[in-house]
């Protein structure tokens, strides 16, 4: 449910761009649980299936739910201990042979992987932790293939400042605003929406959309989750307000959808989802709801 708005884009690249013509899905927001989407994607029978590498990726947060999707995953991380644990993951879950661990970090990733082969590349709280955010990315983005997509998820630095704020944490949100980040060694580094679409487009990548995620779940009282129907209404308004300004700068976390320019064959067909061809477009339809009364 933190991640409904991550998973409604993950889900989105692969049903719309990076699998169209080889693996089913739906539109934003689908499924049970938003992690869930079970058994389709490489299952489909005469589809090629995309190839998927979760950079960073670590015990295999993402890599398994979309290997359980039916798309082979492969994950490279340096952390041997992170890779033990996809691993005894993929396994409880029966999905060994479709998730492969090799262990590298993102300056190794095009001697891992190999450059252009790449269908969709996750990268996620990865660049908040390494030293030159916008050289790694640009490595990384070489093993897309043309039109290949990105999934990149950084720290969000407005949400980080109210959130320390809403908790009495002056010092810190004044710190944090300031760009430092006292007494926390990591994330190293937090972003504006602006400046996440500027590292990726430094990088070569071209920008798709950007979503803020968990704008309002650290913010509501635990004990109110614990109600389904709140759950399920917080789960709502954060798939509603990700796209939105000013709440997605307000997010913990800043998602960008991203691609490798090139051939845009898969990524410009009418798609399930309000995706637009070019991040211009999606950014012209951007506007703060004005649903309901107008009142506060
Ligand atoms: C916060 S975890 C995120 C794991 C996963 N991507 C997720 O979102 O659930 C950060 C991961 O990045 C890995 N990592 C750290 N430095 C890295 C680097 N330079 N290249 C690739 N991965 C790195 C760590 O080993 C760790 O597994």
């Amino acid at each position: 449910m933190r991640q409904a708005a991550i998973w409604s884009g993950v889900w989105a690249l692969l049903a719309d761009g990076v699998g169209a013509g080889r693996a089913a899905g739906g539109g934003l927001g689908a499924g049970n649980r938003s992690e869930d989407r079970g058994g389709q994607g490489g299952d489909r029978v005469g589809m090629s299936v995309p190839l998927v590498v979760d950079a960073g990726g670590g015990s295999g947060g993402f890599a398994v739910p979309i290997a359980a999707a039916g798309y082979p995953v492969t994950v490279v991380d340096p952390s041997p201990d992170a890779l033990a644990a996809l691993r005894r993951r993929a396994d409880e879950r029966g999905l060994g042979d479709r998730i492969t661990a090799v262990q590298g970090d993102l300056g190794d990733l095009r001697t891992l992987v190999g450059d252009g082969r790449v269908d969709l590349l996750l990268c996620h709280s990865v660049l908040d932790v390494v030293d030159d955010p916008s050289a790694a990315l640009a490595q990384a983005l070489r093993v897309l293939r043309p039109g290949g997509a990105l999934s990149l998820l950084v720290a969000g630095r407005a949400g980080a400042v109210l959130h320390r704020a809403v908790a009495g944490r002056l010092d810190e949100a004044l710190a944090v605003f300031g760009g430092e980040m006292p007494r926390v060694p990591r994330p190293a580094r937090r972003f504006c929406v602006a400046e996440a679409i500027a590292l990726v487009q430094t990088a070569g990548g071209e920008v798709l959309d950007v979503h803020g995620v968990r704008i309002f779940a650290d913010l509501v009282p635990g004990e109110r989750l614990a109600d389904p129907r709140v759950a399920e209404s917080l789960r709502r308004l954060e798939l509603a307000a990700a796209g939105h300004e000013p709440y997605r700068n307000f997010g913990a976390q800043l998602h960008v959808l991203a691609r490798r320019p090139g051939d845009t064959s898969t990524h410009s067909h009418k798609g399930t989802h309000r995706r637009k061809d070019t991040f211009a477009d999606v950014e012209a339809e951007r506007a703060v709801p004005t649903g309901g009364t107008g009142a506060s």
